[in-house]
């Protein structure tokens, strides 16, 4: 045996002695090897393409010989003709080994490659999808031995693929017989199996081999915004990605409204269960069309939302979250079928994966916070908020893991402000104040100039500057606070006080002009008291959260701060500081995660065991409720001046210096601010 040659397999290093003329996918196979397949080895769907080395290989005390393998053949000679074949590349699956022979799996070639994540994450998604393709060649039926042309692909399936027990409804099952005739008894099959389910159900059935992929989406439905990516099933490559108004805000802008609208209009759940599905019927045809391909492959869809939003979806009564003690219908995860919540765009037979819900008030959203930032597996205290219509905010290390969700309401998300708007092109999302002169400069989504920098009224000339969007108002109100045109309480200064003619009267009070476009035809961009006080109370929400689980943890400072943000928002960590939206802690420790409800979303639709992983974590996480706390109240009220009343914040101090300015006039009513949001 020890003459048989010897075959190393890169990058993963696992090497066999096989007998001459194994074919290099049945040796990869052996020594499980991560090299994919579709069609079972017959030459069909090249995933089995593998790159081998010649000549010497000291590293691995090899020399391998340009014969090591066998000839380029015929069906490789087909394939490289139709469809292109990189130079150096055989298929696997026809390349048989002659001599010893290095061979190495390019990334697109592994099963389980990892999707490549733009910033250094707390984990990788490696590809392991529910739902995948297999082409299988069934026997044809015999009078003799008669069986169901079901049990006979399920036989097909154990024998070519290791396949374990089949399911279908009935609508595959009348598409069974005429498929397998037109395909000549070779047919492609799109099998689904869940992390919980012990068979795998058939979800589509093509003739001969299915030359196509399947694609999933991940679905971040917030209160004020529907977050959608549509990701290739075989690579987790993201297609498309599309964010449009939640149409529910008719209803009410906050959660807590939109019990009320129930309570009031018998039938306003369906009201607002229908225009939630519809609007994410468009959704799907939306991101289809932006990735040209056709909606109806699109086979999985894993949703994230707050317990309001998912009851809602799911066509569930959601009064009983608008009251004590908040009870969820259910909070486990949930897999069902698509067509259960009217989603005719996608594929007819497509499942859902709901995550699990932490409680009443603590969702998916934040499950999917969870997965994505993994706090748990984090060696120091880490502080995750993900900063929504509601705040999503997990503290924890290793040993434990807290969590609440807090009221903030729309505003970071650009609702409730004056010029507000979702993050859209045009929308200002970057801000600057000159401490000396007052004057501002901007950058708007979709340029990368500064509004001073020449060429910056051409580069926006299509979009137009149009409001501002969260992550914008966030800047411009800590930068008003740090050139000193906002006092401490939140009071912004006449133009006398503060020494600019920016500042213009609007009734009692005062505004700052952004940007007057009215000359163009454009819109007047200020940041007024009102903004203000919605921008101050939803960051003393979110403090007050933040700091309610540091008391129960029994802390007053965390080692490292993670703020999520909605839809692609990147909060300033220096401009949220200044704010006090959350804890003083060094700027360095200070991330941006982007959307990491979406990305919870996206690990839990390409990777089948994380939806294990997830609802065993949530059953250790710990809740604490924001709405019966008696000291949410108080730390609400002091967090209500920027950054705080009483919390000293030595590491902000350390690199920004804020003016001790006072713009209240005695004339009172303006200074306080410390009403309580009303949760939702
Ligand atoms: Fe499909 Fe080789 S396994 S072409």
């Amino acid at each position: 045996m020890s003459s048989d040659p010897l075959v190393i397999f890169t990058p993963s290093g696992k090497r066999g002695r096989f007998s001459v003329g194994t074919p290099v996918l049945t040796a990869a196979r052996q020594l499980g090897v991560d090299l994919d397949s579709v069609c079972g080895g017959r030459g069909i769907c090249s995933k089995c393409q593998v790159s081998p080395g010649f000549g010497e290989f000291s590293k691995h005390g090899v020399t391998v010989a340009l014969d090591a393998l066998s000839d380029w053949n015929a069906v490789e000679e087909r394939y490289k003709s139709k469809r292109g074949l990189a130079e150096g590349r055989r298929l696997g699956c026809q390349a048989k080994v002659m001599g010893d022979v290095v061979i190495d799996v390019p990334p697109e070639s592994q099963v389980h490659r990892q999707v490549v994540r733009k910033r250094a994450e707390a984990r990788a998604i490696v590809m392991d999808p529910a739902t995948r393709l297999y082409y299988v060649e069934v026997t044809e039926p015999d009078m003799h031995e008669p069986s169901g042309d079901f049990e006979r692909l399920g036989k097909a399936l154990k024998e070519q693929w290791d396949i374990n027990g089949i399911t279908a409804d009935l609508e595959v099952m009348r598409k069974l017989q005429p498929t397998l005739r037109k395909g000549a008894w070779k047919v492609t099959v799109a099998l689904h199996k869940g992390h919980d389910e012990a068979q795998h159900r058939v979800l589509d059935i093509w003739p001969g081999f299915f030359d196509g992929r399947l694609y999933g989406m991940a679905i971040d439905l917030g209160s004020t915004t529907i977050a959608a990516h549509l990701c290739d099933l075989s690579d987790g490559t993201v297609l498309a990605s599309s964010g449009v108004m939640n149409p529910q805000i008719r209803f009410g802008e906050d959660l807590m409204s939109r019990v009320s609208y129930v309570m009031m209009n018998p039938g306003g759940d369906v009201e607002m269960t229908s225009a939630v599905r519809t609007a994410l019927n468009g959704v799907a045809q939306a991101v289809a069309t932006e990735a040209s391909i056709d909606p109806r492959l699109i086979v999985e869809t894993v949703f994230v939302c707050n317990p309001v939003m998912h009851h809602l979806l799911l066509g569930i009564d959601p009064v009983e979250l608008g009251q004590a003690p908040f009870a969820l219908a259910t909070s486990g995860s949930l897999s069902f079928a698509a067509s259960e919540l009217d989603l005719t765009a996608i594929h007819p037979r497509a499942r859902i994966y709901m995550l699990p819900c932490i409680a009443g008030h603590v969702g998916a959203d934040a499950a999917a916070v969870a997965l994505s930032e993994a706090p748990n597996k984090s060696k120091d205290l880490v502080l995750v908020v993900d900063v929504g219509t509601n705040a999503e905010i997990l503290l924890g290390n290793e040993t434990r893991v807290l969590a609440c969700s807090s009221p903030t309401g729309p505003a970071f998300e650009g609702a409730q402000i004056s010029s507000g708007q979702r993050a859209a092109p045009g929308a200002i999302e970057r801000v600057e104040i000159d401490p000396e002169t007052k004057e501002p400069r901007f950058k708007v989504i979709g340029s990368d100039l500064w509004s001073t920098d020449p060429g910056f009224a051409e580069a926006v000339a299509v979009t137009g500057v149009t409001g501002i969007c969260g992550s914008g108002i966030i800047e411009a109100v800590a930068e008003m606070r740090m050139a000193g045109l906002v006092d401490a309480k939140g009071l912004i200064g006449s133009a006398e006080q503060a020494g600019t003619p920016r500042l213009v009267p609007e009734g009692r009070t005062h505004a700052y002009v952004l940007h007057d476009g009215t000359a163009e035809g454009g819109p007047l961009i200020s940041v007024t008291q009102g903004d203000i006080r919605a921008i101050q109370l939803a960051k003393s929400a979110l403090y007050a959260g933040a700091r309610l689980l540091m008391d129960e943890m029994g802390v007053d400072k965390v080692d490292r701060v993670v703020l999520a943000g909605a839809f692609g928002a990147h909060i300033s960590p220096k401009h949220a500081m200044v704010l006090g939206m959350i804890p003083d802690a060094m700027l360095g420790k200070v991330t941006s995660a982007g959307n990491a409800a979406g990305t919870g979303a996206r690990i839990a639709l390409l990777n089948v065991a994380a939806r294990a992983e997830i609802e065993a974590t949530v059953g250790q996480i710990h809740k604490v409720e924001t709405a019966i706390e008696p000291r949410f109240q108080e730390h609400f009220v002091n967090a209500n001046a920027i950054p705080h009343a009483t919390d000293p914040f030595p590491e902000l101090a350390a690199i920004v210096s804020l003016p001790h300015v006072s713009f209240n006039t005695g004339s009172g009513g303006e200074g306080g601010g410390g009403r309580r949001r009303r949760r939702g």
